[in-house]
């Protein structure tokens, strides 16, 4: 399995003060030097976190593959069109939410995902749906064109070490053999930690983890080349 990096909440912590410090690009080139498979950043429509300079100055520097998170708007489609990331994943957005909220409702906009889909592939993009590990789902993401899906990864985070953990993790193990046999390759992130993620290895064929939080967090007690290097060790 691959590791992206997510780095929004380098942003985060440079706009609690509105200045410069510290730049997602620095982060950027330490995932780069260590070799991660993707870096992340989701250009929120609010602009909460990552800003349009951000993804700029990101896909212009580094030639690590950028995933770029988007919801699912006609402004997105042309940023992402325009800068050519070499991914992009498509995500609901709430503007109240504190972060991403389940998956994107794929099979109640079936149309409007597979139109939204085609440009982005036409360009050379590749396109991964974010989605709740559901059948539902995923048969309809298997449907729009996309190459990926992104198991979200949430409620199996929540329930870890609890009783519910297990009905949580069956449900992302089932999801990803569905979307498998489907056709599609599959992705799965959100709340994942340096404890949760090892079960990853337990669904087969898992291709790549998309992981932030729990990054950025060890990074400011052992600095973030350490806490990557330690969840590259545990997603290898
Ligand atoms: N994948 C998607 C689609 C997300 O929206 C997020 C959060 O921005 C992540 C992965 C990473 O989640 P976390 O920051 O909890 O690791």
């Amino acid at each position: 399995m691959l590791l992206g990096v997510n780095i929004d909440h380098v942003a985060t912590v440079r706009n609690a003060r509105g200045g410069v410090e510290p730049q997602p690009i620095e982060a950027a080139k330490i995932c780069e030097l260590l070799q991660v498979s993707s870096i992340t950043t989701h250009l929120r429509e609010d602009r909460r976190h990552i800003k349009d300079k951000d993804v700029e100055i990101i896909s212009k520097t580094i030639s690590t593959n950028l995933n770029l998170e988007m919801a699912v708007t006609d402004e997105m489609q042309q940023i992402a069109l325009r800068i050519k990331p070499h991914s992009v994943c498509l995500v609901p957005e709430k503007r109240q939410e504190v972060t991403t909220e389940g998956g994107l409702d794929v099979a109640g906009q079936l149309e409007k995902i597979t139109s939204f889909v085609k440009p982005l592939k036409d360009a050379g993009i590749e396109v991964s749906l974010f989605i709740d590990p559901s059948g539902e789902q995923v048969e309809a993401s298997a449907k729009t064109g996309a190459q990926f899906i992104e198991m979200h990864t949430g409620s199996y985070a929540n329930a870890f070490g609890t009783d519910k953990e297990q009905e949580e993790f069956l449900k992302l193990k089932n999801a990803a053999k569905l979307a498998q046999q489907l056709g599609l390759k599959v992705n799965a992130g959100h709340g994942l930690d340096y404890k949760n993620v090892k079960r990853m290895h337990e669904i087969g064929g898992l291709c790549e983890l998309n992981i932030g939080h729990s990054i950025i967090s060890r990074a400011i007690f052992v600095g973030l080349e350490s806490a990557i290097e330690e969840m590259v060790e545990l997603v290898r």
